[in-house]
């Protein structure tokens, strides 16, 4: 799992003035938003008890932990700890790392890691969402498998008419064209010609009177850390999916989704845009739960790879390249979805960079991150 990164952990529309827990990386955080309407990402970890702060209550931008009522500020800082005697100062160590956030696209995005401001990998643009032609709906499924399984699995296109033959695949023409591939540092697209069945359902009722190409164009791609992107150019028109993968830990993944679409753009077709999303990911999911090892190798020679695999060997090989430089995070030592744990470790916040006299004043330990081995 890649720190250092934007993550999308909630829709806006759910963040609110009620404390609210979310997991990503296998830890997690509370979300609640300021009087002032700004989004707070603090780890959830009450650095007293443990106590999860997100079933706690605010009082103005503080957040109280509803163990012994530790109070912390919209920075981590305890400011408050009701059990002491009035004059006794709070100690250095009473506090929790916060996490910038930002909102875009509909969503609240923390930057889970410690770097400053300026060396941050940028959020990946979602075009369609300020385009007054497109329409969006949210839509979510937990899925029991790596995150990195579920991301490769949007990429690749030649899984299409096998495991969604009933829907928009097309099991009699299997082969994918050569396609290139277009990289950045940060993400990967590539155009595939793909030639579905005619759409079903009310799509294709309404459809039906216009020419149908033989092929049409699929733009499939990556964004760092766990983003992918499939846009499907239907007679119709266009269908944009962003689709995060969450992990929830090593082995559970969120799927949140956003789906974009220039036809039917009334909310009278949301409901039905969303069981077409639901249909697709219903024929993941036994697929991907299913894949062995569940992690994704490290070793690119560990799984065979053809040509139209290329979209994921370049999402293989840039992890490769980023876990070397250190911004893997743990294979051991996930919080979340393993066995009882005697210690807690934290993705490392900005703060602990920012102020080298705090260095010492954090109670659980960042995660180190998984060495290449
Ligand atoms: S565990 Fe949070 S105040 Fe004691
Ligand atoms: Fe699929």
């Amino acid at each position: 799992m890649l720190k250092n990164f934007w993550y999308a952990v909630e829709f806006a529309d759910r963040v609110d003035r009620t404390p609210r827990r979310v997991t990503c990386l296998g830890q997690d955080f509370v979300l609640y938003r300021t009087e002032s309407g700004a989004a707070v990402c603090l780890s959830d970890l009450c650095v007293h008890r443990g106590g999860a702060l997100s079933m706690g209550s605010l009082t103005g931008d503080h957040i109280t932990c509803p163990y012994h009522g530790w109070q912390y500020g919209t920075d981590g800082a305890c400011v408050r700890i009701p059990a002491n005697a009035e004059e006794r100062t709070i100690p250095r160590k009473a506090r929790v790392d916060a996490y910038p956030t930002t909102e875009r696209y509909g969503m609240v995005w923390a930057f889970l890691g410690d770097l400053p401001e300026a060396e941050r990998p940028p959020i990946p643009v979602i075009p369609e969402h300020d385009d007054a032609s497109f329409t969006a709906v949210q839509y979510e499924m937990v899925v029991d498998a790596n995150y990195e399984r579920t991301l490769e699995n949007v990429v690749d296109a030649a899984h299409t008419p096998f495991v969604h033959g009933t829907s928009f695949g097309n099991p009699a023409k299997p082969q994918i064209p050569d396609f290139g591939v277009r990289q950045t540092d940060w993400s990967a697209e590539a155009d595939i010609l793909l030639s579905p069945p005619p759409p079903k359902g009310l799509w294709g009722l309404l459809s039906r009177r216009r020419p149908r190409p033989e092929y049409v164009t699929v733009t499939n791609g990556w964004y760092l850390p766990n983003v992918v992107k499939l846009h499907v150019r239907l007679p119709i028109g266009d269908l944009i999916l962003y689709d995060f993968n969450i992990p929830l830990s090593q082995e559970r993944t969120l799927i949140k989704i956003l789906g974009y679409r220039n036809f039917f753009t009334g909310s009278w077709a949301d409901g039905n845009t969303r069981q077409r999303i639901e249909k697709i990911l219903l024929q993941d999911r036994p697929i991907v739960e299913s894949q062995r090892p569940e992690l994704l190798p490290f070793d690119l020679s560990d799984e065979l790879h053809v040509r139209s695999d290329a979209l994921q060997v370049a999402y293989r090989r840039r992890r490769a390249q980023l876990r070397k430089q250190g911004w893997w995070v743990g294979d051991d030592d996930i919080v979340t979805g393993d066995a009882p744990r005697r210690t807690a470790t934290v993705i490392a916040s900005p703060a602990r960079r920012d102020n080298p006299e705090l260095a010492s004043a954090w109670v659980h330990k960042a995660r180190t991150g998984g060495e290449p081995r």
